[in-house]
């Protein structure tokens, strides 16, 4: 399938490692020239020269903590001063932790949602007016099963999730007549590094060990595995490209049938 991509350029916040590095990988396996997002400078440029020298297109790595307004800008900013556009983002820098509303501080809170929540929306909002003046763009957040599944236990993650379905259901009614096009994926558990450090913790909470935690959390998932980051590639790369065209606002559980609604 032809995806219309060769060409395009792409800003993939927390694209240095999982889900967001194999976003970006299968995007540049398409030809399109990429500014990944991260904190981490060498987990950047790593990830950066793995990229270009699998694939041979252009790859800027920009350091920034996009839980900050200024982080945001720096990030936008370099990608549109080397590549003059932007016409895909891609939102997965994200980092929320476990615990419910008695254990977690208020400071958790804070600083969770200023990544995932205010990240991701302050990410749109500075990309939206230059994908409007350039006549259109795709939006691709990675949001996460967690807000359609009330958990006590994921409390910050949860409430996040919802928030970021209804902005980007709202915002794909705002983008659609300047063919911004806003769509959601809500991967289930992924094997990341956030997996593995997610287990852990939960080994230490429930008194298990990791093998027996990993199997608990798939144990309701009809696949009966978490999924993989580029089960998640796949799909975003898909809602990016050409052939999405008339895909808009719609929300995707990713997680192997685990999410029974209708
Ligand atoms: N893995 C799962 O099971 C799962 C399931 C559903 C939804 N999700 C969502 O998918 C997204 C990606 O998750 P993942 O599993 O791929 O996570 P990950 O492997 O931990 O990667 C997170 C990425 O975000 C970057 N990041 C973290 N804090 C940052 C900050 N303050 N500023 C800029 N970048 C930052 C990290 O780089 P640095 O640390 O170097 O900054 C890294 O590139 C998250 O929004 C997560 O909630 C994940």
């Amino acid at each position: 399938m032809e995806l219309g991509l060769k060409g395009k350029v792409a800003i993939v916040s927390g694209g240095s490692r999982g889900i967001g590095f194999a976003i970006a990988r299968e995007l540049a396996a398409e030809g399109v020239n990429l500014a990944l997002g991260a904190r981490s400078g060498p987990d950047l440029e790593t990830a950066a020269e793995e990229i270009r020298r699998e694939t041979g297109v252009q790859v800027l790595p920009v350091g920034a903590d996009l839980s900050t307004l200024s982080g945001v800008q720096t990030f936008v900013a370099a990608a549109v001063e080397l590549f003059g556009k932007v016409d895909i983002l891609i939102n997965s820098a994200g980092a929320i932790r476990g615990g419910s509303l008695l254990t977690k501080p208020d400071s958790d809170w804070q600083e969770d949602w200023d990544l995932k929540l205010f990240g991701y929306i302050r990410m749109m909002k500075e990309v939206f007016p230059i994908m409007r003046e350039a006549g259109g763009g795709r939006i691709v957040n990675i949001i996460g099963n967690a807000g359609r599944r009330p958990d006590p236990s994921y409390i910050v993650g949860g409430g996040a999730n919802a928030a970021l379905m209804n902005i980007t259901k709202a915002l794909a009614v705002e983008g659609g007549p300047d063919n911004i096009l806003v769509n959601g994926i809500n991967p289930g558990p992924t094997r990341t590094a956030r997996w593995d450090v997610m287990n852990q913790g939960l080994a230490s909470e429930w008194g298990k060990s990791v093998p027996e935690v990993e199997k608990i959390r798939v144990r309701d998932n009809p696949l009966g595995r978490p999924c993989e980051p580029q089960e998640v590639a796949a799909l975003a790369v898909f809602l990016a490209s050409e052939r999405a065209s008339y895909l808009n606002g719609v929300l995707i559980d990713l997680d192997g049938g685990a999410t029974r609604c209708i």
